[in-house]
């Protein structure tokens, strides 16, 4: 999704801004740009299709700058190409915007109607000149100018935005689009998220909905409608470290090597006398006894996690759990009011579907809980309750760290639910505690150690056009997640089944060599898993089983086998989903994809 940076400060402003773009360039992006006053206070704009760096090299003649904003974009109103990147503007104004202003039509015909010609398809060019009209025809100041083009507008937005006739000020705003303003010493910046900015500062003020911001060198003032709000200054626990490489090849690898100190880090802080204890979030356990059902709502893998919570819901906590696709939850009329716990899953806090859904979910009177990884994040706002995961960035878009956070959290809470429930005692309580904080990331470091022999699977994986993942119950679940993460870095066609579903239809598709990954954690499943293995072997299928570590399965069950670590069977998820996430991360090596940006996918999804 696209992205903003924006620095005033005593320190060449272009410097910043491009490494402020590079940071952000893991959100996905087709084009890119920046607008900068020059050292005689001169406004320009410089922007190109394609990589950063074809902006860099626009700017080869290395202008001095203290002041400027950047942008890199992701297409949807028009192609990517050089005209419809970011900034848009006129001679007296430029900016960058992300979101969507889904009325552009309606006021382009009424600006054209006022003598404004139009460049591009955007829909963002459209603003700047609604912008340029309240503030040079109607010669309304900055503030009033953004406030009126603002209210015009429907749909979302993050802005910033440069007047050429103020060198020394950043403008920016916000609705339905994250903004940060980053704080320095004797430098400030604007930016879609702190990654952009965690090389100078920790130190940021989020904007809320409706926001209007005016940054200087060394003042930020913000106002809701024409009153200035007091905001409190947010420290990001992340360090720069965490958004580098670190001698990883890619971002996914370095994030998976983090699952170990993911997990102890989200779990430790919430286990007291070897109990789940959520004091220090101020979320109350009690009330899974007042709850008659849970709605776990979230996208993607996010949503994938929320099915492993929704097993243990029912078998731990004996609570009625059910999951939605959030940008499906709104239209099906959903049956939640006072008795029901709506939890969100969120890595990024920013999702535009599970932020709907959560608003929603709280005009209909439900209580709602939000499972964030960003601090300060729309969704952790505005939830009643928040428990953040403490995966540190995730730059990668594939979600790995993530999951294996939210799965763990998830499954820590559901041991507080039934205890609080009365169907768990202490000690049980404990030993699963134990096994989930003790065990499981050794577990998972151990299937990381295997790396190489995992990798070694991949190679006939990679020739693949279409392959399916099967498994049953929990095995199932994770097949959908091994299925995504396969299907969005390596492009290879993947269908996640439910392994006893397959004969009522599908398996006319499993013919002489498809690849079939079978998932084969469950004991109680195993046994019905093999036939299912079998029924596709014997129709050519090349089977690959991850199973635990004494599964029942004979070798010749499948050409290949990856036993599992020793771990309780309800917590094999962990240590499995690390196995999907190696595969689909070696395949992919092995087609020579982009990993870390896989085509056509933005890592935080802030648009319907
Ligand atoms: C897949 C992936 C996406 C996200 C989804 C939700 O690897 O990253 O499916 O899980 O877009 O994003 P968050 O968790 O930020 O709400």
């Amino acid at each position: 999704m696209c992205g903003i940076i924006g620095y005033i400060g005593k320190e060449n402003s272009i410097k910043h801004l491009i490494e402020g773009l590079r940071a952000l360039e893991y959100r996905g992006y087709d084009s890119a740009g920046i607008a900068y006053f020059d050292e005689n206070n001169s406004l320009h704009s410089v922007k190109a299709a394609g990589r950063l760096a074809n902006v860099e090299a626009k700017l080869a003649d290395k202008p001095v700058s203290h002041c400027g904003i950047g942008h890199t974009r992701w297409a949807t109103h028009g192609a990517p190409s050089d005209v419809n990147s970011h900034p848009h503007g006129t001679a007296s104004l430029r900016i960058v915007h992300n979101g969507i202003v889904e009325n552009y039509a309606s006021i382009r015909e009424e600006l054209t109607g006022l003598g404004y010609t139009f460049e591009s398809d955007t829909d963002t060019e459209v603003a700047a000149k609604l912008l340029d009209y309240y503030y040079k025809e109607e010669k309304l100041t900055a503030h009033a100018a953004i406030e009126r083009m603002t209210s015009r507008l429907v749909g979302s937005w993050a802005l910033g935005i440069l007047f050429a006739d103020t060198p020394n000020v950043i403008w920016c705003a916000r609705k339905g689009s994250p903004l940060i303003i980053g704080v320095g010493e004797d430098e400030n910046f604007i930016a879609s998220d702190i990654t952009a900015i965690l090389k100078r500062t920790r130190n940021y003020y989020q904007l809320d909905e409706g926001e209007i911001a005016k940054v200087t060198r060394d003042t930020v003032t913000v106002w809701q409608g024409e009153k200035t709000v007091e905001k409190p200054l947010l420290t990001a626990d992340w360090d720069i470290e965490a958004a580098e490489r670190g001698g990883f090849a890619h971002f996914m690898i370095k994030e998976i090597n983090e699952e170990p100190s993911a997990i102890r880090t989200t779990l430790g802080c919430r286990i007291k006398n070897g109990l789940p204890d959520f004091a220090s979030d101020a979320f109350d356990v009690g009330i899974f006894k007042k709850v008659t059902r849970v709605h776990i709502v979230a996208c993607g893998t996010a949503m994938h996690a929320g099915l492993i919570a929704k097993g243990a819901f029912a078998s731990l906590a004996k609570l009625p759990c059910e999951v939605e696709i959030a940008s499906e939850f709104r239209y099906n009329d959903p049956l939640i009011g006072e008795g029901d716990l709506v939890i969100i899953i969120s890595q990024s806090g920013e999702t535009a579907d599970s932020l709907a859904a959560l608003r929603l979910s709280k005009e209909k009177g439900a209580a709602t809980l939000a499972i964030v990884n960003v601090i300060g994040s729309s969704i952790a706002r505005e939830a009643d309750s928040v428990i953040y995961t403490m995966a540190g960035p995730e730059i990668a878009v594939a979600s790995t760290k993530a999951y294996s956070v939210q799965t763990a959290l998830m499954y820590l809470l559901v041991i507080g639910a039934a205890m609080t429930r009365g169907k768990l005692d202490a000690d049980s309580a404990r030993s699963k505690v134990t096994e989930l904080y003790e065990r499981a990331p050794e577990a998972v470091a151990e299937m990381i150690a295997r790396e190489n022999e995992i990798g070694s699977h991949c190679k006939w994986l990679a020739e693949a056009e279409d392959l399916f993942y099967i498994g049953r119950g929990a095995d199932y679940h994770l097949a959908c997640e091994g299925s995504l993460k396969l299907k969005e870095i390596s492009y290879i066609h993947s269908e996640a089944y439910a392994a006893g579903e397959l004969k009522h239809g599908t398996i006319s598709l499993i013919t002489e060599g498809v690849p079939v990954i079978a998932l084969c954690t469950v004991p109680s499943l195993c046994e019905k898993m093999v036939s299912n293995i079998r029924e596709t072997t014997a129709r050519g299928a090349k089977a690959l089983i991850i199973c635990s570590h004494d599964a029942e399965i004979a070798d010749d069950t499948a050409s290949h086998i990856i036993r599992l670590p020793k771990i309780a069977s309800e917590l094999a998820f962990l240590p499995a989903v690390t196995v999907l996430q190696l595969i689909a991360y070696h395949t992919a090596a092995a087609r020579g994809c982009d990993i870390d940006k896989p085509r056509n996918l933005a890592k935080s999804v802030t648009v319907e």
